[in-house]
């Protein structure tokens, strides 16, 4: 196998997967290529972004699946047809169960924006993580890459990148930074990490 073949969840606005995008373009991403794209919302400006790069994006609706059992059945079929070797949920807010995680061991990513075990796990997404450590008070955050598992945020940690909380910071202020100085950089790097690791192993 030359490159892992990469799908890329999402659901909101896609920054994350822009970054995987510009990292694959610059290189850093080497071991891998970005093979598709799903979102669970029609209205995802991720799927724009996947758009203007050439890649194959799909939208996976829960509700037109007749929940979450059909949901994740059609995932797996997108997975199966693409010939994916690695999911990267990067802003996915929804809840993979049980019967669909076990059918992909360390081959499910997930970018969470805090450092777990800090702030993380069912619920703990988006804004509310950020709103969330503000309100507690800690004066360091972050971000954290891990494999995924049955356990919201319970998976083996691969990467995390220590972000100062700043005075007067609002959740949106934090958010950006986090993003910025965290995430859009520790998630290409794990994801590189990884499909160098499935490259290696020829599956
Ligand atoms: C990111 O901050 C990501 O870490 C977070 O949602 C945002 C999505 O932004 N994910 C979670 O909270 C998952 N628990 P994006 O759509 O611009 O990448």
């Amino acid at each position: 196998m030359d490159k892992a073949r990469i799908a890329v969840l999402v659901s909101g606005g896609g920054t994350n997967l822009q970054a995987l995008l510009d990292a694959q373009a610059a290189g850093i991403i080497e071991s891998g290529e970005i093979a598709l794209v799903i979102s669970n919302n029609s209205g995802a400006y991720a799927l724009e972004r996947a758009n203007k790069a050439g890649v194959s994006s799909e939208t996976v609706i829960k509700a037109d699946c007749g929940g979450q059992e059909g949901f994740e059945k059609k995932i797996e079929k997108l997975l199966e047809i693409h010939k994916i070797d690695l999911i990267v949920l990067a802003g996915f807010m929804s809840i993979l169960s049980e019967s669909f995680t076990k059918n992909y061991p360390n081959r499910i990513l997930n970018v969470h924006p805090s450092l777990i075990p800090s702030f993380c796990g069912k619920g703990y997404y988006g804004l509310r993580v950020h709103r969330e450590a503000l309100a507690y008070g800690v004066k360091v955050t972050g971000a954290t890459v891990h494999f995924v598992n049955e356990i919201p945020d319970g998976g083996k940690i691969i990467l995390q990148k220590a972000v100062a909380i700043e005075d007067g910071d609002t959740p949106e202020i934090l958010q950006k930074r986090v993003m910025e100085q965290a995430e859009w950089k520790i998630l290409p790097a794990a994801v590189e990490m990884v499909c160098k690791t499935i490259v290696e192993k020829g599956n």
